[in-house]
């Protein structure tokens, strides 16, 4: 699947989002080395602390289905008449959890963080230097 093609799989699955208290849609896509795509999108609660982010949201999916690794790429796209229209990255509990799934693998995820007018390319380990991870588990 070309880029283009998970940045659409990102935005479609947005189109489920449920973010009424923030109305910021927000979707997910995450590339596996055997093709498959898992998408993801936020998830809101009445208790406002509970939302769940779209790529914490598609990697509870992937680990849900038994993928232990294999993560190559991520989509992330949100709203892109909010804001200043710069591509959004992952918050920082999302790359944690993102790590979760590459490490467990041996990847290093190409993060494709999709804006108004640029998509933004940032390997995982970038946006998550020094990670702690299951491998320092043991
Ligand atoms: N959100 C995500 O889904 N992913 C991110 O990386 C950043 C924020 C969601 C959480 C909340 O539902 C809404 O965007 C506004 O913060």
């Amino acid at each position: 699947m070309s880029d283009e093609n998970l940045i659409q799989a990102a935005r479609d699955a947005a189109k489920h989002s449920w973010s009424p208290y923030s109305d910021y849609a927000v979707g997910a896509a995450l590339k596996f080395d055997d093709g498959a795509v898992i998408t993801g999108t936020n998830i809101e609660n009445a208790s406002y602390g509970l939302a769940l982010c779209a790529e914490t949201v598609a990697v509870a999916k992937a680990l849900g289905e038994g993928r232990r690794g294999g993560l190559v790429e991520v989509a992330v796209v949100g709203p892109l008449d909010k804001g200043d229209g710069a591509p959004i990255t992952p918050c920082g509990r999302c790359r944690q959890v993102l790590n979760e799934i590459a490490q467990l693998g041996g990847t290093d995820p190409r993060v494709l963080c999709v804006g108004a007018e640029e998509v933004r390319e940032v390997a995982l380990s970038a946006l998550l230097p020094h990670a702690f991870g299951p491998e320092h588990l043991g």
